[in-house]
């Protein structure tokens, strides 16, 4: 409990740290129905090589089955921010993540429904 509200705290204090250009978050399009199956292809394509291909992590960067990533802790937006911006190294010691140019918002949107989906089979909501 006590780590879980400390990494939150850190979270908020990175978030205020960039730059205001860096804060706007990027919107899928209205009315987008984010949908897992479409996100799981543009998850192995563009986030599995480090994220892993099971969601579990690689020694590239850290593991989307673990309660730092459940949608309390880290909404939508996060990681519409994370592929973006990137992520300066905050959680862990992987090192920063690099902004992911090649998806657009309504593909992390989808991405994003696809992890989602597989947090919930492990349980982590
Ligand atoms: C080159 C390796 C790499 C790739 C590719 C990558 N990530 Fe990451 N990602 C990382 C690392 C490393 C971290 C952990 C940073 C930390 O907190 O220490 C991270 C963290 C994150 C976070 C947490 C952000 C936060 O606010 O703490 C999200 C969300 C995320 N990644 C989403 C994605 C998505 C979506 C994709 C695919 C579009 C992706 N990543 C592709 C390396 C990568």
């Amino acid at each position: 409990m006590t780590l879980m509200k400390f990494s939150s705290m850190l979270c908020a204090a990175s978030l205020f740290a960039l730059p205001a250009s860096a804060q706007q978050i990027p919107k899928p399009s209205p009315g987008l129905m984010p949908n897992p199956s479409m996100g799981k292809p543009l998850y192995e394509k563009n986030c599995a090589s480090c994220h892993g291909p099971d969601l579990k992590g690689t020694d590239k960067a850290p593991p989307f089955l673990h309660r730092f990533y459940e949608p309390s802790h880290h909404g939508d937006a996060a990681f519409q921010m994370a592929a973006r911006n990137g992520v300066r190294a905050h959680h862990w010691n992987f090192g920063d993540m690099p902004p992911v140019p090649a998806v657009s918002p309504d593909e992390v949107a989808h991405i994003t429904a696809y992890v989602r989906m597989q947090q919930r089979k492990a349980g982590i909501r």
